[in-house]
């Protein structure tokens, strides 16, 4: 067995050349490219946004869904950015933001003079239909998840669910109405009757102790007699409109006249599993995050669409927040503590938790660490788990057969592997239509991620032994471990997919593409 190690300049001009090759080889005929995530989120979609932008030579990278939820980190000549609201591929092509992202100018403009100040320079447009996120969004969200409690969803607290919300229910505003300064101050006038209604609910203190922190963080003059005062957001978030007008334009026009001309990047958000149309439900966000989402919200037809690659950790994956998972480590143990402390605290506690600990929860701890799952947006500790081979075939169904696969180097030090290949169902008797699921029945397959039946399922696993050895430098399928190519081979079989690409570092060079 070889592995190849990068020893000089010339090394790496050669390994250049051939990655660019393979993905042109790859992508053949390709014109748009859409890169989604199979599984709960936090899989690498920014590691591949930037690789097929560097190696395709992507001319146009757009995002369809989700909002500040989503996370990335880019580095520029050196400096770290954290984004949430802009496109991971912000600073090389032309980036589009459209119809169906949450829009939070604020946030936008805080990342755009960010990249500024550093001297990054980036063309982005916005969609003139993306919905608008405002303050009494990210109030509202807050005291939901206070009333919900123990069955709170576990936001990221970025308005997202309220926003959508309001464009389902017809009182939503969208980022042209920050043009129009009279039709922001009717459709703004009408949002905020309903939402002073819902108001009257809740406590009168905590609501305006939480107004406050919103309007402080906003830069809203925040007047304690006003709960939602109309004319200092008109005023506030209208000055940002001019800050931005230069690139707000009719997007999914501009979309379509490139079809067939331009190399298109589709970038997903979040991933399948969170989908509020295909995921474990209500434990979701709030838009479809599956290639059908992804492609409306850039005003395409899943059809425009000629290559879909679906991302997957293997062999562990991870999920933040609340909701069903059923090959979690630690089980209940670990849902309970990632929802409840922050890294520092397991740190303290669990300083010497192990990869290969006998303790699941402790090993868990061990790979979150190792793999630095910790939420980009909230901080929050991801829970992590084995890789579920029947939802990546369930995710499969909509996102299509060609996957990545993503994170395995972290397992490098693993003796044993598992893969969730069916379940048994432990909970009461559950009806699907007129199909009966009793307490003992095996599970090979889903009809859908209902979280009703997840959440009482118990993983019967395949194991592995693992391959125990560095694979961060490998750069041939053939020269990855043997081991690591049978769970490869035999995930991929079980879950019916085909691995097209295996990364093994976070690196853009870290990448195999499979031949
Ligand atoms: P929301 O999108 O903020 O409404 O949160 C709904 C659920 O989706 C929560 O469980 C979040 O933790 C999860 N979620 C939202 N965005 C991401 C993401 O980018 N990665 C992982 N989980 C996410």
């Amino acid at each position: 067995m070889s592995t190849l190690a990068l020893h000089s300049y010339g090394d790496l001009c050669m390994l250049t050349e051939t990655l660019e090759s393979k993905v042109g080889l790859l992508l053949k005929n390709v014109k748009t490219l859409a890169i989604v995530c199979n599984q709960w989120g936090d899989t690498g979609k920014g590691k591949f946004v930037d690789f097929f932008g560097h190696y395709w030579h992507a001319d146009i990278i757009a995002r369809g869904t989700g909002g500040a939820n989503a996370g990335h980190t880019i580095k520029v000549d050196g400096r770290t950015h954290t984004l949430h609201l802009l496109p991971s591929g912000i600073c090389g092509e032309q980036n589009i933001i459209g119809n169906d992202v949450v829009f939070d100018p604020v946030e936008a403009l805080k990342e755009l003079n960010g990249l500024e100040e550093d001297g990054v320079s980036y063309r982005l447009l916005i969609s003139h239909q993306a919905h608008l996120a405002l303050p009494q969004h990210f109030v509202i969200e807050r005291l939901r998840e206070m009333l919900a409690g123990s069955s709170k969803i576990g936001t990221t607290g970025r308005g997202i669910g309220e926003v959508y919300g309001d464009h389902v229910v017809r009182c939503g505003l969208v980022v042209n109405d920050l043009l129009n300064p009279d039709i922001f101050r009717e459709k703004l006038e009408k949002n905020l009757k309903m939402k002073r209604l819902l108001l009257r609910g809740f406590d009168h203190n905590v609501v305006q102790e939480i107004v406050r922190e919103v309007s402080l963080k906003n830069c809203i003059p925040y007047d304690e007699k006003d709960i939602f005062n109309a004319d200092a957001i008109i005023e506030v978030y209208t000055k940002h409109g001019k800050e931005l007008k230069a690139m707000i334009t009719d997007t999914d026009n501009f979309i379509r006249q490139s079809l067939g001309k331009k190399r298109i990047i589709l970038e997903g958000a979040q991933g399948h599993l969170l989908s509020v149309d295909y995921g474990t439900y209500p434990f979701v966000t709030s838009s479809d995050c599956s290639l059908k989402g992804l492609s409306k919200g850039v005003g395409l037809h899943e059809s425009n669409v000629d290559r879909v690659f679906g991302i997957a950790r293997l062999p562990y994956m991870t999920r933040v927040g609340e909701g069903a998972f059923p090959t979690e480590l630690g089980g209940e143990r670990s849902r309970a503590w990632c929802n409840t402390h922050k890294r520092n605290d397991e740190d303290i506690e669990y300083p010497d938790a192990t990869i290969n600990d006998n303790d699941e929860f402790r090993q868990g701890v061990a790979v979150r660490r190792k793999g630095g799952e910790y939420g980009a947006t909230t901080g929050r500790l991801r829970r992590v788990g084995w890789t579920d081979a029947v939802l990546l075939e369930y995710a499969a169904l909509t996102n299509g057969p060609y996957v990545i696969f993503t994170k395995a180097d972290i397992m490098n030090e693993a003796e044993h592997i598992k893969i969730c290949d069916a379940y048994i169902y432990t909970g009461p008797t559950y009806f699907i239509g007129n199909k009966m699921i009793a307490s003992g029945s095996v599970l090979n397959s889903l009809p859908s991620a209902d979280n009703n039946l997840l959440r009482h399922c118990t993983p019967v696993y395949k194991q592995y032994p693992g391959w125990q050895q560095d694979i961060s430098s490998v750069k041939l399928y053939a020269d990855l471990p043997v081991n690591l190519r049978n769970i490869v081979e035999q995930t991929a079989k079980r879950a019916g997919v085909i691995p097209v690409v295996i990364s093994v570092g976070p690196d853009r060079n870290e990448t195999i593409v499979k031949p």
